[in-house]
């Protein structure tokens, strides 16, 4: 967003007047004497106008070892949200990349970074999603390819891309998705009327969760980590 369209949205101002203020030099952007309303910023750059801060977040990224019966949103009437798990103070600021039904456990990202999780998430990035599934009845080989060859979905009017089933023991299988349709694990053990016990989600995009993290603890993603989801 520009430096313009920013201070008359927050000070319900016109961009006239924002024009002025540039030239008075009363606007910082990241510490430095703004003078161009074309300036573009985002959501992390500091913005201060006579001395009184707009605007001022970090970027932040926290993986999350989800336990089942806790929500994956911000907020909810019934039950405990991942959110509500979390000890940060900037928690209200946070979003969900790519969430876990109730009943899942698992690796979950959280961020307050939209162009991040937007990238990550984007259907062409084809990120692989890892996930042990135990399922109640045992497994087979026609399960694996009919995992890779896709499933109709009418609902949406889609066919699953390739999953790769890996059968690790006679009702455990490791489920490989690059896509995250609603409910598209349950769905798919359930073309099998397999119903699927647990459910949980080991990586994203080659990214483990931390085996040091107990179900419901969290940690920051390390720079090495964010760069590698980039
Ligand atoms: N597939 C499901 O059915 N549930 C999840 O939580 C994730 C993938």
């Amino acid at each position: 967003m520009r430096i313009d369209r920013f201070m008359s949205l927050h000070l319900a101002i016109n961009r006239r007047d924002v024009k002025l203020m540039l030239a008075q030099k009363r606007i910082l952007i990241d510490g430095v004497v703004a003078d161009d309303t074309l300036q573009v910023i985002d959501e992390f750059s500091r913005i201060v106008f006579d001395g009184q801060v707009l605007q001022a977040s970090s970027p932040t990224y926290i993986m999350m070892n989800k336990p089942v019966g806790v929500v994956s949103a911000t907020k909810d009437e019934q039950h405990k949200t991942v959110v509500d798990l979390l000890e940060y103070t900037e928690s209200a600021s946070l979003h969900i990349v790519g969430r876990l039904d109730l009943n899942s456990s698992g690796l979950l990202l959280l961020t307050n970074d939209s162009r991040w999780s937007r990238k990550l998430m984007k259907p062409e990035k084809k990120v692989s999603k890892v996930y042990r599934v135990t399922v109640g009845k045992p497994l087979t080989e026609a399960y694996i390819s009919a995992f890779y060859e896709g499933m109709y979905f009418e609902y949406e009017d889609i066919t699953t891309r390739p999953a790769r089933l890996t059968i690790i023991s006679e009702q455990v299988a490791e489920v490989t998705l690059v896509e995250g349709r609603y409910h598209q694990i349950k769905r798919m053990f359930g073309r099998f009327r397999n119903p699927v016990l647990a459910l949980h989600r080991e990586s994203i995009g080659g990214l483990l969760l931390d085996p040091e993290l107990a179900p419901g603890e969290s940690r920051p993603l390390k720079t090495e980590e964010i760069r590698q989801l980039s």
